[in-house]
């Protein structure tokens, strides 16, 4: 049996005083939880009173402050020793194709990350962890995607480009600067995951691209294990991805089984290339290997593909949807 990263890191890892950024959003609240499940000290930013008792429920300690306020950051970071940056402001799927929708995720990522950056630095933080995107590398087909591939240039992977190259800076600096590129989330709390799975019940799932291209997917519950088990990386940039990226054709199967649907309609297909640049990331082939996170780490996904976490996911959908007819 496998260990899981919960498993390696409450063996191994000594406490730390961990500051999480994006700590409310989809991957945040997973994260939050793993870390106070793996006995860290999480401050966590948030920016209303309501989603602060949110994280103090969870075990965290609320703070409120800008990101891209460097000197409110320097005095909140004193005394962590690490910090994990996963603030963005990614566009709505009914937004995504909007260039004006995207400028409040790049503010997010490029003034974000250089301002926290910038106060990590100030205030002598040694391990900085940046989220970035595993849709950041080019189309290789049916080709395994490693680290060493360099990451493309397409307009909208700029800001991670540079949200990634400031975590760099920590590690020039003499700290452990690590950049997680994640595959796809999939998962309850993650949006496009809970649209997919209400459109599947209608028979109806996505297909952005080729069929025969590949898709590379993380559970969040996975997402937030490598989290912890980054705590002990070296500096450098790792795939999270789980083990099997399935074809787009294999993804929609898995997905329309997992909620026990035939798919009748596959949309929006190849007609998605028109969209052109702005659904770049979504409409590549990308085969990518987790290969060099697990070594370092000992890190392993629960969820081996996407099909096995698309049928977690629908379960605790169903779960919850069964509550709420409860109430
Ligand atoms: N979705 C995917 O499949 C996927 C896959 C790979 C990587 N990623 C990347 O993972 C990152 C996180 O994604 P997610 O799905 O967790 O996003 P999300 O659910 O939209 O959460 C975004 C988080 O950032 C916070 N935030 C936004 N603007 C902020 C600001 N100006 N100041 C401080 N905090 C701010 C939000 O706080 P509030 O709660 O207060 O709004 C929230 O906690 C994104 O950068 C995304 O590119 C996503």
């Amino acid at each position: 049996m496998r260990a899981s990263a919960a498993d390696v890191q409450s063996n191994h890892t000594p406490a730390r005083k961990v500051f999480v950024t994006g700590s409310t959003g989809a991957i945040g609240r997973y994260v939050v939880a793993a870390l106070v499940d793996s006995g860290h000290e999480v401050t966590a930013l948030v920016r209303t009173a309501e989603k602060s008792a949110a994280v103090r429920a969870q075990g965290a300690t609320p703070i409120a402050a800008s990101l891209f306020d460097r000197d409110e950051l320097t005095v909140g970071l004193a005394g962590h020793d690490v910090v994990v940056n996963l603030a963005s402001a990614l566009p709505s799927t009914r937004q995504f194709l909007s260039d004006r929708a995207w400028r409040r995720n790049e503010h997010a990522r490029i003034d974000g990350s250089t301002t926290l950056v910038d106060a990590a630095l100030a205030a002598g933080v040694g391990t900085f962890i940046q989220e970035s995107v595993a849709m950041i590398y080019p189309d290789k087909g049916a080709d395994w995607i490693t680290e060493d591939v360099p990451a493309d240039r397409y307009p909208r992977a700029i800001c991670s480009r540079v949200a990634e190259d400031n975590a760099h800076r920590i590690t020039a600096a003499g700290g452990t600067g690590i950049v997680l590129r994640f595959g796809v989330f999939c998962g309850i709390g993650a949006t496009h995951s809970e649209e997919m799975l209400t459109a599947a019940r209608r028979h109806i799932v996505s297909v952005l691209g080729d069929a025969d291209g590949y898709v590379s997917t993380i559970h969040l519950t996975d997402a937030a294990a490598a989290v912890v088990a980054a705590l002990t990386a070296p500096a450098g940039t790792y795939n999270i991805v789980d083990d099997e990226p399935l074809t787009k054709r294999d993804y929609a199967t898995a997905l329309a089984a997992a909620v026990g649907k035939r798919p009748w309609l596959r949309v929006p297909g190849r007609a998605a290339l028109l969209a052109g640049h702005r659904v770049t990331s979504l409409t590549r082939s990308l085969r990518v290997s987790n290969h060099r996170f697990r070594t370092a780490t000992g890190w392993a996904p629960h969820y081996p593909s996407a099909r096995e976490a698309w049928r977690a996911t629908a379960a605790a959908a169903g779960a919850c949807r069964h509550r709420a007819t409860q109430v």
